[in-house]
C-alpha cells in the first residue's frame, strides 16, 4: 500500500534570467521580464511529495517534523530571501528557471531523504505557472 504526504512550504528570492553571452535586447526577447537586469523577487510556493509505505509501529509514512526540519534547512534557509543569481551556488552557471530551481530542490532533498521514499517537487513561480520534477 502506497501514499504520498505532502509539506507545503515558501520563500522569496529574487533572479534575473539571462544567457552572458547574449545582448540585452535578445535577452529580453527571450526571457522577457525576468531579463531585467536590475532583478526582481517572486513569491515561490513549494508542494513537497513523500511517497512510500506507512511504517507499521508508528503509523507514519515518514516522521513530518523530520521532513519540515529537511525542507527548512535545505530550500528555505539556501533561498528565502536571496538572490539566486549572487548567492545561492547551484545558480552560478545554471539560470534560474522554475524549471531548474526544481530540479535542484529535489537532488537537495533526494541527499537528505531515505531512498525508500520517492521524492515529488512541485513549484509555483506565480499562482498560475509551476512545474512538477520527480527525478525522472
Ligand atoms: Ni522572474
Amino acid at each position: 500500500m502506497s501514499l504520498t504526504v505532502y509539506r507545503k512550504a515558501h520563500f522569496n528570492a529574487a533572479h534575473r534570467l539571462y544567457r552572458k553571452e547574449w545582448s540585452d535586447d535578445k535577452n529580453a526577447k527571450i526571457f522577457g521580464k525576468c531579463s531585467n537586469p536590475n532583478f526582481h523577487g517572486h513569491n515561490y510556493e513549494l508542494e513537497v511529495g513523500i511517497t512510500g509505505t506507512i511504517d507499521p509501529e508508528t503509523g507514519f509514512l515518514i516522521d513530518m517534523k523530520l521532513l519540515k526540519d529537511i525542507i527548512k534547512e535545505e530550500i528555505e534557509d539556501a533561498f528565502d530571501h536571496k538572490n539566486l543569481n549572487v548567492e545561492v551556488p547551484e545558480f552560478k552557471e545554471l539560470i534560474p528557471t522554475m524549471e531548474n530551481i526544481a530540479i535542484i530542490i529535489w537532488e537537495k532533498l533526494r541527499n537528505r531523504i531515505e531512498q525508500q521514499f520517492q521524492i515529488t517537487v512541485k513549484l509555483y513561480e506565480t499562482p498560475r505557472n509551476f512545474v512538477i520534477y520527480n527525478g525522472n
